[in-house]
């Protein structure tokens, strides 16, 4: 197996946690960081002990060693970003969402398609074990046929009016908030462990804090710390939480809600699929576990243990019952299956890999301009299809 040099751009919260996923994998070297300021950057390097530092991810693009590129800049960069790597040569893991709308990412689809470069977005909890599980038992038929799809995926992070990320700022965040941010991740998990896709939707979204008092200084992401900064106040107009009743295209008919600001949960994403012969129900908030639910036999909690999932999902476990994998190792997960693409020769994923491409980058982004037509209009919209 031969090593692959990759670059990270954007190294605040997530960058970091691609660096150790894919150094965990053996045979990717991380050789080069790149943030908006040189001396950051050289920092940043010396701290994660990265060789090379970038002040612009244009000098990054440029180093002819770097055969991939990984995402991790705020999301109102993802579209140039991913476009010039592509243009550059370079494969492309973007972090989600794709792009700021799906006009934008229609086109990375487009330049993907024509670049013969993998193009792979990180929808991260499709690598959980038990999401796999879910998934397989799905497709075997285990549940029957799909009736419903519930769930949500609450945070609390930006619960205080003092709590400030780029997120908040349409400029950096886009229009859609909680729904781009947290929701595409939720709606994305959903129709890959069940093979539906969302076709009709109604949505209600609320800004609950309209006005939020936003720091002078750059304030780190997730870091809590926003109160002890100079700030000044500004007019939200970007959603803190979103619901949504949906229809699939193959008869199923569901409802989320996605929060920001709900005290308590940190990062809870939960789903529940309710068949014609059974139900699963899966949480990041106890992710070694997989409920399954009966009408005529009690119900169990399959754990997460190599001798007891399905032999399709062996792989993407890793230690013995009893000792967890999480969030961490999911995204480890995703990182193999695509890095094991780009050593093949591959530019997608091969069947039954939990990896997204580009294309359900996009559908995503489809989605959330969707919902916020629909919470616009205050009706039913039809998802479409290209
Ligand atoms: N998949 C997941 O579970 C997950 C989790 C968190 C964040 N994300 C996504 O990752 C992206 C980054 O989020 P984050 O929380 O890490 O944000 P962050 O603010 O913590 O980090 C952003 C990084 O990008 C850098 N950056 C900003 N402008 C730049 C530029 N012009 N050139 C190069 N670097 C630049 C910043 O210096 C910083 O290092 C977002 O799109 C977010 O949606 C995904």
């Amino acid at each position: 197996m031969r090593s692959v040099r990759a670059g990270i751009i954007g190294a605040g919260f997530i960058g970091p946690q691609h660096l150790e996923a894919v150094r965990r994998l053996g045979y990717v070297d991380v050789v080069a960081i790149a943030v908006s300021r040189a001396e950051e950057a050289k920092a940043i390097a010396e701290k994660l002990f990265i060789e090379r530092a970038y002040g612009s991810y244009r000098e990054l693009l440029a180093d002819p060693e770097i055969e991939v590129i990984h995402n991790c800049t705020p999301t109102g960069l993802h579209y140039e970003i991913n476009r010039a790597a592509l243009e550059a040569g370079k494969h492309v893991i973007s972090e989600k969402p794709l792009a700021m709308d799906s006009s934008q990412t229609a086109e990375l689809v487009q330049v993907a398609a024509s670049s013969g470069r993998l193009a792979a977005v990180n929808f991260n909890h499709r690598g959980y074990p038990m999401v796999q599980q879910a998934r397989q038992m799905i497709s075997t038929g285990l549940l029957g046929d799909v009736y419903l799809l519930h769930g949500s995926y609450l945070q609390d992070w930006l619960l205080y009016p003092t709590d400030w990320s780029w997120r908040l700022d349409p400029v950096t965040g886009g229009v859609s908030r909680a729904m781009a941010d947290i929701g595409s991740h939720w709606a994305d998990l959903v129709q890959h462990v069940t093979g539906h896709c969302i076709t009709r939707l109604f949505a209600d979204l609320h800004t609950l804090l309209p006005k939020r008092l936003r720091p002078t200084k750059r304030v780190q992401t997730f870091s809590g710390r926003t109160n002890e900064v100079h700030t000044e106040e500004v007019d939200i107009k970007t959603e803190d939480e979103a619901m949504v009743m949906f229809e699939t295209d193959q008869g199923g008919r569901g409802s989320f809600l996605v929060s920001q600001v709900s005290a308590g949960h940190k990062n809870k994403l939960s789903f529940e699929i309710n068949g014609s012969k059974a139900s699963v129900r899966w949480d990041a908030d106890d992710p070694d576990q997989l409920w399954i639910g009966y009408r005529d036999k009690p119900n169990e909690r399959l754990s997460k243990d190599p001798s007891l999932v399905a032999r399709e999902v062996a792989q993407y476990v890793h230690l013995p019952g009893g000792h967890s994998e999480a969030w961490p190792d999911a995204l480890k997960n995703v990182m193999g299956e695509i890095y094991e693409a780009i050593q093949d020769g591959r530019t997608g994923p091969m069947n039954g890999n939990a990896f997204a491409t580009f294309a359900d980058g996009h559908r995503s982004a489809r989605l959330v301009d969707v919902v916020l037509e629909s919470a616009h209009r205050q009706t039913w919209v039809e998802v479409p299809t290209n």
